[in-house]
């Protein structure tokens, strides 16, 4: 949430902090700004939206600085306008950052009883108003961001740039990543190895607690004791973050319609196809010995973590414990060690995630991670990484990292069962037989977007809707709402079928479209009786099933949407294509921002 991004160039520097914001513009639309040096002297432009309009205002007022700072904004205290837009200056620096300083009030309370006026309501400006009234005390601006970080509460990352110190850029990482990017004569920070990818592959990861000092020759990173400490660099690999529409409208159309390659790339990574069995990463643990596991996450990767949920206790019968990360973080959950915690993140920078994994750990579990960012936190945290082979996914609304995170979890389920002696060799590669078809399947359930989008224009005339499922298909129904309303802010609730009796049905009339994801599996028959409440009370339904199940339902639909034959245990990965292109369509016909819906950003580093 907020990407930062600071450069010590040879040439302005103005363009290329533009060009990474763009990169890191999916953290946060709200306002962008820049500040650079100009014969020493700090000058800003900022901005109200998105990134473009700051792109305007440079275009008509030049920046010429060869040192600056940028930031683009996921507003968390004050209003998104032009006077809470980062870089926040005083007469001394001008910083960027990204988080919350969660004592800003006592520290602003205490420096406006020494008489300093606030022109934001920002929890950033103390940051910029602290360091200052240290150096007004005398300290030099490196003395004076020592005494201030320890002041701080909170997950943060800071980039300072001080007036008339035109070799010196400070990066302080607490909590919310910050990187270094190693040029030759320049440098850089950033939120993370992507906004960088344009200028170096050479990056170092701050750790918690440490704070850098960056000039064109290189960088003095110490930690938070304050000792002078390495972190190595790192080369990125050519091509992993090679990010373009190609020829569609919208990065998340690209990814949808990316599924069945990523994630045939992803099971490839997890499957043996010579002799039909899962390859598990090294663990150092076994799956025959665990009692339970414990899953955290957010949004729709917890939703990931619920489909997986059914397969762990179903396939391995092993009773599995699943929270929002925001949730277990708090709840002091009791966690027997030598356990297993499995985190699934598509950032892998998640905050609460992250904190609920450091809670695990603390309590001696084994940590292994779905993650899509090998170099996330998450993943530099966790003794075991599974990623998801899904490549970068750009659009704010996550489709192919979690079809990839349902291919890492069933391939994981699948181990697990095999450890646990509940799946003999046979059974294991029929599992593993229907996990390979995935790809095909996604790719014809891909043909039907035709009428996936005749049905967008229906879903698009209603205020609600209402997804119901069974089984896997819950979870699903749960995806399915929070993909349509985040993208065509159409309110809608995903319900498990059978709970439609004890609450929810009271909403049902000719006005609520009711979306029921069915496959013809083991609970088809008991959804297909809630559906026929539905019909008895006047409600309109949108049926996806395949096709025995519209021969065995027989139900009169609003529409009908014919999913491929499949395995009831892959139908979570084929259902979630017409899922994800129903809440596309109905946002494009709607004329939403698709890729950055409002208030949203890709990924969210403050609790
Ligand atoms: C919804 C969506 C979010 C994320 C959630 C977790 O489309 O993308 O709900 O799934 O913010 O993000 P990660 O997976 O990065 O931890």
């Amino acid at each position: 949430m907020c990407g930062i991004v600071g450069i010590l160039g040879k040439q302005p520097v103005a363009l290329q902090v533009v060009d990474a914001l763009k990169r890191l513009e999916y953290r946060g639309y709200d306002s962008a700004g820049i500040a650079t040096l100009e014969d020493g002297h700090l000058v800003r432009r900022r901005a109200e939206g998105k990134l473009r309009n700051l792109e305007l205002k440079l275009s008509q007022a030049p920046l010429t600085g060869a040192i600056g700072i940028g930031h683009t904004r996921w507003a968390t205290h004050g209003r998104p306008n032009e006077t809470n837009a980062h870089p926040h200056a005083t007469a001394k620096l001008a910083v960027v950052h990204n988080g919350i300083i969660e004592n800003f009030r006592e520290l602003k309370e205490e420096l406006e009883s020494k008489g300093v006026v606030f022109e934001t309501q920002t929890d950033t400006e103390v940051v910029a108003q602290l360091v200052t009234d240290e150096i007004a005390q005398g300290k030099t601006p490196l003395e004076a961001v020592a005494a201030t970080l320890p002041r701080l509460r909170g997950a943060f990352a800071l980039a300072f740039l001080f007036e008339g110190e035109t070799d010196q850029l400070v990066g302080a990482r607490q909590g919310a990543p910050l990187a270094i990017g190693w040029g030759e004569g320049e440098m850089y920070l950033g939120s993370d190895a992507l906004a960088l990818a344009p200028f170096t592959d050479r990056v170092s990861y701050l750790e918690d607690g440490d704070w850098a000092v960056l000039s064109r020759s290189g960088a003095v990173i110490r930690d938070k004791d304050g000792h002078p400490v390495d972190r190595p660099v790192q080369t990125i690999p050519p091509g992993s973050f090679v990010a373009s529409k190609g020829n569609y409208r919208h990065f998340m159309a690209k990814e949808i319609h990316e599924q069945p390659e990523v994630v045939g790339r992803t099971i490839a990574h997890y499957v043996d196809f010579a002799s039909g069995t899962v390859v598990l990463p090294e663990l150092p643990f076994s799956f025959k010995d665990l009692k339970r596991l414990s899953i955290t996450a957010c949004g729709t990767a917890y939703y990931a973590g619920l489909v997986a949920k059914y397969w762990f206790e179903t396939l391995a019968r092993l009773p599995v414990e699943i929270d929002v990360a925001s949730e277990f973080r708090y709840r002091e959950a009791p966690l027997d060690p030598g356990e297993l915690a499995i985190v699934i993140s598509q950032s892998g920078e998640t905050a609460d995630t992250l904190a609920s994994l450091r809670y695990a750990k603390a309590q001696g579990q084994h940590i292994l991670s779905v993650v899509n960012v090998p170099t996330s936190t998450i993943a530099r945290d966790s003794a075991i990484v599974a990623p998801t082979l899904a490549g970068p996914e750009i659009g704010v609304a996550s489709t192919k990292a979690f079809t990839c995170q349902l291919a890492v979890l069933l391939s994981l389920a699948i181990g697990a069962a095999r450890a646990r002696g509940h799946l003999d060799e046979a059974g294991e590669k029929r599992l593993v037989d229907a996990l390979v078809g995935v790809p095909g399947l996604m790719t014809e359930a891909l043909h039907g977007e035709a009428a996936v989008e005749g049905l967008a224009r229906e879903v698009a005339k209603a205020k609600d809707v209402l997804y119901l499922g069974r089984g896997t298909s819950f979870p699903l129904a749960l995806e399915g709402a929070l993909k349509l309303k985040e993208i065509s802010y159409i309110h809608a609730e995903g319900y498990a079928a059978g709970e439609l009796k004890h609450g929810p049905i009271a909403l049902i009339d000719e006005d609520l479209p009711v979306i029921v994801i069915a496959p013809c599996d083991a609970v088809f028959e008991k959804t297909v009786s809630n559906m026929q409440e539905v019909a008895a009370r006047g409600g309109r339904i949108l049926l996806i099933t395949d096709r025995q199940g519209v021969a065995q339902s027989a139900m009169d639909t609003l529409g009908t949407l014919v999913m491929p034959d499949c395995d009831p245990v892959v139908a979570p990965l084929v259902y979630a294509v017409p899922v994800q292109l129903l809440a596309y369509h109905t946002a494009v016909f709607m004329g939403k921002d698709v890729d950055q819906p409002r208030n949203l950003a890709k990924s969210v580093t403050v609790e």
